[in-house]
């Protein structure tokens, strides 16, 4: 038998197994059972590879996630380590490990303002729904037992549990469990290309943060316990608020004593050119949650981090916080942060994402502006969208060519996400120039391809 013939069979075999019995994440079950589940069996650097051979240039580092790259040793060498030394113990029973200790500390230096303590979930939907409670608690302790509801935005990505899938904004996340729960309402969100009309985006962006204000006061600022919001809104589509955005939201929250919660999931760990996202736009929040880049996906783990206003109450409770997992601190996957931490401090990921390597992929996406079909790109550090249009001065929308490109990139050796119309781009940020230029290469042949499927010539 060719080797050909020997992999294809066992690509069929593990697909039908696959069909057979695993329900995936956010899948139309029946049509992926149809078409047989691609099979990812490794992956070094920048590239994954499948069962059948083919090479594929992971331009979202899995799922915004891989920021130091595939393959390291190093990470994998000190989960190997931490589990034959320590595979597991809780952090229940006034017991912690040294892992779960120094990666605390070391979060400490890390993150912006005086956000010094943290908490320890397993995925970023975990490190929402246990920020919810904190805040609630917080507010509880303070006396102000009104302040209950979160405000969040439309088209928020949190994550699914009840709670972090309440506090989202996309539409189709919430009828099928009946979503969102009470105490969670949304506002408009700051995507100037696809709302903002006419007007300018400075001006866009601070009419969409005065929407906090206006719900503040129809709720009535004792009822409001937080705002909730990502840096950059990532799942939604990509939206990268106008400058006068965020200093607005963040003068509303203090005039109404609103917590500010930062959902550092995506933007965290370098994405954006500064450890946190946080820094890059000037928030200084109240609490953040972070996950994916923690460990670039080496291992589930996420935190919620809080300042000492929340820090010094939730600290000082005579109560017990009834509230905290199994796995939380779990030292492989804090060995594996501080691994992934050590690997992007020694290789300047963070320095080179707001530099030189950031600028050389926000100049190649900049480039496709020209394209037919692209009405804008937009992007920081090292994410990047591209806005498919039939009409650039309309900005009018095919409505299904997310899909076309998104089909043509995997074709040609290139993962590229669609939200709708838009592509977005979240490579690893061991990223190189060569490897940019590449990824851009794909790009344009896959957003040619989806112009003749168009019929664009
Ligand atoms: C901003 C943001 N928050 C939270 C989450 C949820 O994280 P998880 O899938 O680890 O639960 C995601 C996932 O993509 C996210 O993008």
């Amino acid at each position: 038998m060719s080797q050909a013939a020997t992999l294809s069979n066992q690509t069929k075999r593990w697909q039908e197994m696959d069909a057979a019995h695993h329900l995936h994440p956010y899948t139309t079950h029946h049509e992926l059972a149809a078409k047989g589940a691609r099979v990812i069996t490794h992956a070094e650097g920048v590239y994954l590879y499948d069962s059948e051979g083919q090479r594929l240039i992971d331009g979202m580092a899995g799922l915004w996630c891989v920021n130091a790259g595939y393959g390291r040793k190093e990470i994998a060498e000190a989960g190997a380590k931490a589990l034959t030394e320590l595979p597991y113990y809780n952090n229940f029973f006034q017991t912690t490990n040294p892992y779960v200790a120094e990666l605390s500390e070391k979060l400490s230096t890390l993150t912006p303002g005086n956000l010094n303590q943290f908490f320890f979930a397993n995925s970023g939907s975990e490190a929402n729904d246990s920020a919810v409670k904190m805040i609630r608690f917080f507010w509880n302790l303070q006396g102000k037992k009104t302040k209950k509801t979160i405000i969040a935005r439309k088209q928020a990505y949190h994550g699914v549990t009840m709670t972090a899938a309440s506090l989202s904004g996309i539409p189709s996340m919430h009828p099928q469990a009946d979503l969102p729960l009470p105490g969670f309402t949304h506002i408009d969100y700051p995507y100037w290309y696809g709302e903002g009309g006419n007007s300018n985006p400075a001006e866009f962006g601070l009419k969409v943060a005065q929407a906090l204000e206006a719900k503040i006061l129809e709720l009535g600022a004792d009822n409001v316990a937080a705002f909730f919001a990502e840096p950059v809104q990532g799942a939604g589509g990509l939206v990268i608020p106008p400058e006068t955005y965020w200093p607005e939201i963040q003068r509303i929250c203090k005039k109404h004593d609103v917590l500010l919660h930062v959902d550092e999931v995506i933007c965290g760990f370098g994405r954006t050119g500064k450890w946190f996202g946080s820094e890059t736009f000037n928030i200084e929040p109240d609490s953040m949650s972070m996950a994916k880049g923690m460990t670039s996906g080496y291992q589930p783990l996420s935190a919620v981090a809080v300042g000492p206003r929340m820090g010094d109450t939730l600290f000082n409770a005579d109560e017990e916080w009834s509230h905290g997992f199994t796995y939380s601190g779990h030292p492989v996957a804090c060995a594996v942060a501080l691994a992934n931490i050590d690997v992007m401090e020694r290789d300047h990921l963070v320095e080179k994402t707001g530099g030189e390597i950031g600028d050389y992929f926000q100049g190649k996406l900049s480039e496709l502006s020209n394209h037919p079909i692209i009405g804008e790109t937009r992007g920081v550090g090292l994410l990047g969208a591209m806005e498919i249009v039939k009409n650039k001065e309309t900005r009018e929308r095919f409505g299904d060519a997310g899909g076309i490109c998104r089909d043509h990139c995997f074709e040609n050796g290139l993962i590229m996400r669609a939200i709708g119309d838009t592509m977005v781009l979240s490579p690893p940020l061991s990223i190189t120039k060569p490897e940019i230029d590449e990824l851009f290469g794909l790009a344009v042949k896959a957003l040619d391809l989806t112009a003749e499927s168009l019929g664009v010539s």
